[in-house]
């Protein structure tokens, strides 16, 4: 039986996240926490700064913990705005956990890293797990450095820590947080609600993208995987589809061909054209049998109709 703490769990990967792990291993046995409070969280929440390493031990003696989700970080967008911030939250809540883990004997932890530790030296068009990582965002060092000593303690102390490079995840749950990858969930909200999407990335910047299923799948899947399967212990490049601003706008349009779009390129334009177009995941496919079930077009029907269903909803409420 596990025990499970989330660090970051009002966030967009983990509301999800949580209904996930709550539905396997049960509601008495997840304990979700955030900065933030959760007032009508449907389980167990507690406020938690995963920057506070005596908050997350006395945590995990208390709930009996045996994994940790490690899920809380500032993202790139919004981690340009306070570069020195970002760093400073993104690593201490990262030695916070892996220390608490570590010497509360925690059996596995996962941190999320991102498709932002690469930089404009790969090659974009089919990015290889081994590639250079040279990131130009505050975000993607972070992460960069965190791979690294994800690393050094599974090799130093034993902790079992597993991670995934997700692309930009796009899910109807919930909203993102201030990445570069946002605009692929705001267009489908825009496109529901019948107005005209102002798109931030250019038409053709091409990104690695995921529908929050699939990502939320292999999440489980690599914490679910025998250990001896895991052989990258920095993260695995993860890919499921690639398109740009004006493709994802035409896979809509097949369904609402009333919808517009233009294009107003911020920062956010720059942070994406470091990035890769396409990501190779063939370890991830070899050592854990990884496997996407989501393209654009299926992704795109199930959006719509449950962002749809959620505001015809919150109108019958109104
Ligand atoms: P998010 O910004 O939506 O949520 C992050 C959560 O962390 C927020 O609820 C915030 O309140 C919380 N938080 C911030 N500082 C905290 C602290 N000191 N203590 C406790 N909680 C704190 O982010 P997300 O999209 O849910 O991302 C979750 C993880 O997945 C992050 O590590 C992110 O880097 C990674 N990731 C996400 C994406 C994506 O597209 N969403 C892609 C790649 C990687
Ligand atoms: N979706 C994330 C971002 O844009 C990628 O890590 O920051």
């Amino acid at each position: 039986m596990a025990n499970i703490l989330i660090t970051g769990a009002n966030g967009q990967v983990g509301k999800v996240l949580t209904a996930k792990l709550q539905a396997i291993y049960g509601k008495n046995s997840v304990w979700a926490t955030d900065l933030r409070d959760n007032p009508n969280f449907d389980g167990k929440f507690g406020i938690l700064d995963a920057t506070e390493e005596s908050a997350i031990s006395a945590m995990i003696q208390k709930h009996q913990i045996t994994e940790i989700y490690h899920l809380a970080a500032i993202l790139s967008a919004k981690g340009e705005a306070n570069p020195l911030g970002t760093w400073d939250v993104n690593m201490k809540s990262l030695f916070a956990v892996f220390e608490a883990a570590r010497k509360n004997k925690i059996q596995k932890v996962f941190f999320p890293s991102s498709i932002a530790v690469f930089g404009p030296n790969v090659n974009r068009a089919l990015t290889p797990q081994n590639a250079n990582l040279d990131p130009t965002t505050v975000y993607g060092i972070s992460k960069v450095a965190g791979e690294n000593w994800a690393n050094y303690y599974f090799q130093r102390y034993g902790l079992d820590i597993r991670s995934l490079r997700y692309p930009g995840i796009i899910g109807y749950q919930s909203l993102p947080g201030g990445g570069t990858t946002d605009y692929a969930v705001e267009i489908y909200h825009k496109a529901i609600l019948g107005e005209t999407y102002d798109c931030f990335i250019a038409a053709n910047t091409k990104l690695p993208m995921i529908f929050m299923d699939d990502a939320i799948r292999a999440t489980i899947e690599i914490m679910q995987a025998p250990q001896e399967n895991i052989k990258t212990r920095t993260a695995y490049n993860l890919a499921s589809m690639s398109f740009t601003p004006s493709e994802i706008a035409g896979v809509i349009q097949k369904e609402i061909p009333a919808f517009s779009m233009k294009y107003t390129p911020d920062f956010r334009q720059d942070i994406a054209a470091s990035w890769p177009e396409v990501i190779d995941d063939s370890p991830a496919r070899q050592d854990w049998n990884w496997k996407p079930a989501y393209d654009l077009e299926k992704m795109t029907k199930e959006m719509l109709f449950q962002i749809e269903k959620q505001y015809n909803k919150a109108l019958e409420v109104e």
